[in-house]
């Protein structure tokens, strides 16, 4: 497993790793979704000198309730389909879940397969979704079903049911 920095990435691996992801999603995922999975920190496994998984976090400000959290917010999670089942996945998730603890108060995410990420005590968030647009806060309902979180420390005791909002950018917010 390699772990480093977007701008320490060694030579052709966000490459590997792009495609790896677009292929992990049959396709769907779009130039903003990679933008997304930039400016924080990657886990890639590699496997025979090629990438297998790739996983990445970045720094989200989350309003949860009354309380702003720093929050890590993790991208692009996938692993070829050749590959599956190997333990992959899950390995990149624990490097990135190390780097949650040290460096964030809370993780999050968005997902459309809870399952894989709750084995690894990720939880469902259970309250409204909000974006932080400009005309103020918007519902975000089509992504309540997907938000999970990772409480410890800071956060260990933020209610799951409360709202919680992200601040909007380009593609999707969630
Ligand atoms: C989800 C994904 C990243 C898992 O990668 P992986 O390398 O196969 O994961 P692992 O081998 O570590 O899987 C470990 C466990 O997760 C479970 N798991 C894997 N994919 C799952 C899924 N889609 N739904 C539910 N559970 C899943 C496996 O059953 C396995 O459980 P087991 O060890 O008890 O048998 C991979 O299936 C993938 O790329 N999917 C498409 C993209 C995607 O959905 N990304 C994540 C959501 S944002």
């Amino acid at each position: 497993m390699l772990v480093f920095r977007t701008e320490d990435a060694p030579q052709g691996l966000l490459e590997g790793a792009r495609a790896v992801v677009v292929g992990a999603f049959d396709g769907n995922f779009t130039a903003d979704d990679w933008d997304h999975a930039l400016g924080g920190w990657h886990a890639v496994a590699i496997d025979v000198q090629r990438v297998v998984a790739h996983a990445s976090v970045i720094l989200r400000e989350l309003e949860v309730g009354d309380r702003t959290l720093a929050a890590g917010y993790v991208e692009a999670v996938g692993t070829e389909s050749a590959a599956r089942g190997e333990g992959h996945g899950t390995r990149a998730m624990i490097e990135i879940a190390k780097i949650i603890r040290r460096d964030f108060e809370l993780g999050a995410l968005s997902t459309g397969t809870p399952e894989f990420y709750e084995r690894l005590g990720w939880e469902r968030w259970r309250g409204p979704t909000f974006v932080r647009s400009a005309v103020g806060p918007t519902r975000t309902a089509d992504d309540d079903e997907g938000i999970m979180v990772l409480r410890f420390g800071a956060s260990a005791s933020i209610d799951l049911a409360a709202s919680i909002s992200c601040e909007e950018r380009k593609g999707d917010d969630w």
